[in-house]
């Protein structure tokens, strides 16, 4: 059996770099910038608090990983998803608010992936809602990277050489989806602003938020090359952060920019080791009010 996280284990220290393979997988996506990683920590976080929180608030939510594991794991009693963009938006839309996860998982076991049908299907953009769905997850699967920005390239050679077929696995997306099926009462999806939802819950004390905008406070903008919707107002992001009642988690590239917007604000920030996908070990910034649960 693999080992799972649960709250209560000692803290991880911040250079430790957690194994992916030991955190359970619950997003149908393969995401750019996915906090699978982040996981743990996310126990971590959410259990030093002194009150269980009734609701978590991700605002740019992606893959989702973090919100699909606090309710999965009823970490709290409520989780809200927020998305702008449309193709993800489709996905989350599908699962969660029209209950059709099981349509979606059957075509997905249906869909014969050869380069002819993908090629085709990807082109099709008079869809319902949940056929845009179904092609985002194909998307998602067989471009590089899962990048779903327009430009993203296709897998070519992939594992073993199977090229777009190498992130192909149609019973593991069942499996996954079925699993965000029975969860769906506890697991809210606004297609929308992030900031703006936040705003809504700024005065909440019994919300938290998991906040991991695209990165692109920096010069280098890294995350401008991942998402459509790249821009964020940062500065407003973080202005935002201090006004929220309840405790909030943010990630964020780990360059000086960010650090200094946190230092201006008054939070607390620390480098925490995450490996890429190329098995570089990179640092990035995590930020909230008091991060001594980590130290
Ligand atoms: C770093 S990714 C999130 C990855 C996610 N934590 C995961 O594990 O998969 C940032 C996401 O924010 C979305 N986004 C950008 N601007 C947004 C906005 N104003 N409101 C909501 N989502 C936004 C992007 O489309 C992208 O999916």
């Amino acid at each position: 059996m693999s080992q799972l996280y649960l709250p209560g284990l000692s803290p991880l220290p911040a250079g430790h770099v957690v194994n992916v393979a030991s955190v359970k997988h619950r997003s149908p996506f393969r995401y750019p910038g996915g906090k699978t990683w982040l996981v743990p920590r996310i126990y971590q976080w959410l259990n030093s608090l002194p009150h269980r929180p009734a609701r978590l608030v991700e605002p740019f939510a992606g893959g989702a990983i973090v919100g699909l594991t606090v309710a999965a794991e009823r970490l709290t009693d409520q989780v809200i998803l927020v998305e702008i963009d449309d193709q993800v938006a489709a996905v989350w839309e599908t699962i969660i608010n029209c209950g059709e996860g099981l349509w979606l998982a059957e075509q997905i076991g249906d869909f014969q992936l050869t380069a002819e049908n993908v090629e085709s299907f990807l082109r099709q953009d008079n869809l319902t809602p949940q056929e845009r769905a179904l092609q985002t997850i194909v998307r998602n699967r067989v471009n590089r990277g899962g990048i779903l920005a327009e430009g993203a390239g296709k897998l070519k050679f992939g594992e073993n050489g199977r090229g777009i077929r190498s992130r192909w696995y149609p019973a593991t997306l069942w499996k996954r989806i079925v699993a965000i099926d029975a969860i769906r009462d506890r697991l809210s999806f606004i297609h929308g602003d992030g900031l703006e939802v936040m705003r809504q819950y700024v005065g909440d004390s019994g919300t938290v938020f998991f906040i991991d905008p695209p990165y692109t406070a920096s010069e280098k903008k890294p995350g401008s090359r991942l998402y459509t919707h790249w821009q964020v107002d940062h500065a407003e992001l973080f202005r935002l952060a201090r006004r929220l009642e309840g405790d909030f988690l943010m990630t964020c590239d780990n360059v000086s920019e960010v650090q200094a917007l946190a230092d201006q604000h008054g939070f607390d920030s620390e480098a925490v080791a995450m490996k890429t996908t190329h098995h570089a070990q990179l640092t990035e910034l995590l930020i909230g009010r008091d991060l001594d649960w980590l130290r």
